[in-house]
């Protein structure tokens, strides 16, 4: 008797084997790196997500140095301002915190592609994501005039990306039009795309001392109950001239990864592997409960697995440091 004719455990049998099949592999290519900026004077660690650290910009340049000299082949920055207004001002200041990051990064690491988170969280006194009504309610498009004027600054300072984040309807279309009428043609367009209303986003609220004054962001982030409105979403981005499109969170929301790969195949996509995904595993692992590094990479496979070209994640030193002498 000859049975079980297929043994798909021949494949597994040894490291060597198993190296030789596999489907996906992980690099530093595939990471960008972010990087929080303080206009404070000392370094701050963020409780919630330990080795992750609120950096003045001498010590934010190192660190896009050293990530840079580790392979990191891009970082994102988001920035602490010195103060809040109700308009978010700090944001499209052309002496603000991350106008100042981009150009000291730039300057002292030129080859490293910087990109700027472009939204209006950190900056307002109510911690939205733009313009509010008095009750509260985002406005679209006045977010929209105020989001062109930051895309605009964010470039002359010599970003190499923007990124807008705060799921305003029309912000690609708008910071698209705002680039090119001031010539920077060539600054390319990270669209955070699908980006749900998550609590996986936690911890970087603290981070980025971020996290609205009252209620949510349920009107403009996207509910997680729904799959199909992701796409959407993304065809509106690539309409309006996205160059990369994100889906975020990353980890709850492969299935959504999958699903737009397959039917965007054509365009870059990043996933951004949040905050929230960072701290559970760094608490999970300081209570010895899961090998920290080993479940790291699963995760990130997992995410590149699922489809991404890009995968934002705070761990992407870390991984680089614990797999680069093997690979
Ligand atoms: C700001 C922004 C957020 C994140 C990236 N850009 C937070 C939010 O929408 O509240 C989340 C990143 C993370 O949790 O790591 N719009
Ligand atoms: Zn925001």
């Amino acid at each position: 008797m000859n049975f079980p004719k297929m043994r798909p455990r021949r494949l597994r049998k040894n490291q060597y084997i198993r190296d030789l099949v596999r489907q996906t592999s992980l690099s530093a290519d595939d990471f960008m790196y972010p990087i929080f900026v303080t206009y404070e004077d000392h370094k701050r660690p963020i409780q919630s997500m330990p080795g992750i650290f609120q950096l003045p910009l001498e010590e934010a340049k190192k660190e896009a140095k050293e990530a840079f000299d580790i392979g990191i082949k891009s970082v994102i920055l988001f920035g602490i301002p010195q103060k809040k207004d109700e308009f978010g001002s700090c944001a499209y200041d052309e002496n603000g915190i991350i106008v100042k990051a981009i150009k000291e990064i730039k300057d002292f690491v030129p080859d490293l592609i910087v990109a700027a988170d472009a939204c209006f969280c950190e900056y307002t006194s109510h911690g939205h994501c733009g313009v509010i009504d008095k009750n509260g309610y985002l406005l679209n498009d006045e977010t929209l005039e105020l989001l062109k004027k930051e895309a605009y600054v964010y470039a002359k300072a010599g970003a190499d990306i923007i990124a807008p984040s705060g799921m305003i309807d029309g912000m690609v279309g708008a910071i698209r039009e705002a680039l090119d009428e001031n010539n920077f043609k060539d600054t390319i367009i990270m669209a955070y795309s699908a980006k749900y209303a998550s609590s996986f986003y936690g911890p970087f609220r603290e981070a980025a001392q971020s996290a609205p004054a009252f209620g949510d962001r349920k009107s403009y982030q996207m509910d997680y109950a729904n799959a199909y409105e992701a796409i959407k979403e993304i065809e509106l981005d690539i309409e309006e001239g996205a160059d990369i499109i994100m889906v975020k969170p990353a980890l709850s929301y492969l299935d959504i990864i999958r699903m737009v790969k397959d039917r965007f195949f054509y365009m870059p996509l990043a996933g951004y592997s949040v905050s929230g995904e960072y701290s559970l595993i760094k608490a999970a692992a300081q209570m010895g409960w899961v090998d920290e590094q080993k479940i790291v990479d699963e995760v990130l496979t997992s995410i590149k697995r699922a489809g991404c070209d890009i995968i934002i994640t705070y761990f992407a030193k870390e991984w680089i440091k614990n797999n680069s002498l093997l690979k």
